[in-house]
């Protein structure tokens, strides 16, 4: 059975959290998917990953205040307003989105944070956008995060039904890594996943066997120089790295069967 999945991929700064998430993309989009890719790092570079034109236009959705008042009914910037919305994929407007073989990609924007217990209408809408985003079969909403943790206290890494955590061969990113779960357990988000990226040798994948301290590792990505390069010619990961491409595919595999 092919299932629906809405995940959100996360991790330290660096740690190849863009890279993965256009890698899910193309895998899910190959598979058969409609996907949604969904940029929420306010350092958008997601567009580029996916192999986007560079002089792309697309209206970040916290800018859409039109849609966020027609969608809430609230003017931003009010306090503890009703959110409802439950749009379908095909429902969003086609200003919010572009997109390239087969792959929408959605631009979540900077939202500026109110002080303690403030309800932002704007984090609040990215939220109910994404998590009442009605899903049929074969479809896949994939999130890229900013890095580190503090997303995880922000509305929209709620949305998701599981988090993909990419680590790299290092202690810093799996704290970061344990620090997710730690916060994911407190909403309540327990399927969570680490992808073991830029491996190099034998002596990597140990580290990551000895450190991940049972946390459920769903593949490991080599580090290969191919990766780089694409990215310092604005491609696709896959174009230089066919390779990372079917390390993913696995990854789906495991993804869609859980
Ligand atoms: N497996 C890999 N092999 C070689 N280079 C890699 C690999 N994975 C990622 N990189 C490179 O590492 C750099 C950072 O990757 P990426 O932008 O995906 O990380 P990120 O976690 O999204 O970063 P940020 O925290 O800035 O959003 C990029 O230059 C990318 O090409
Ligand atoms: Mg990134």
């Amino acid at each position: 059975m092919e299932k629906s999945i809405k995940l959100a991929v996360t991790g330290k700064g660096g740690a190849g959290k863009t890279t993965v998430a256009s890698l899910l993309c193309k895998a899910f989009s190959d598979k058969g998917y409609s996907v949604l890719a969904v940029d929420a790092d306010p350092d958008a570079n997601l567009a580029s990953a996916l192999g986007f034109p560079e002089d792309i236009k697309i209206t970040p959705l916290v800018e859409m205040k039109e849609l966020i008042e027609e969608r809430t009914g609230a003017k931003p910037g009010s306090i503890g307003s009703f959110f409802k919305l439950n749009p379908k994929v095909d429902d969003l407007p086609e200003k919010l989105w572009k997109e390239k073989d087969g792959i929408k990609l959605l631009l979540m924007g900077t939202v500026k944070q109110g002080g303690g217990g403030c309800i932002c209408p704007e984090s609040t809408m990215l939220k109910n956008m994404i998590q009442n985003l009605l899903l049929f079969r074969k479809e896949a909403v994939i999130m890229d995060m900013e890095a580190g943790i503090e997303h995880l206290g922000r509305a929209t890494a709620q949305a998701v039904e599981r988090l993909i955590v990419v680590v790299e061969p290092g202690k810093r990113s799996i704290e970061t890594a344990l620090k997710i779960k730690e916060l994911a357990d407190d909403i309540k988000l327990t399927k969570i996943s680490l992808v073991a990226n830029k491996v190099r040798n034998e002596h990597d994948r140990c580290f990551f066997e000895d450190n991940t301290r049972g946390m459920d590792v769903i593949g490991y990505l080599p580090f290969e120089d191919s990766i780089r390069k694409a990215d310092m010619e604005r491609c696709s990961p896959w174009t230089f790295s066919p390779g990372s491409l079917e390390a993913v595919r696995k990854m789906v595999e495991k993804l869609i069967q859980d």
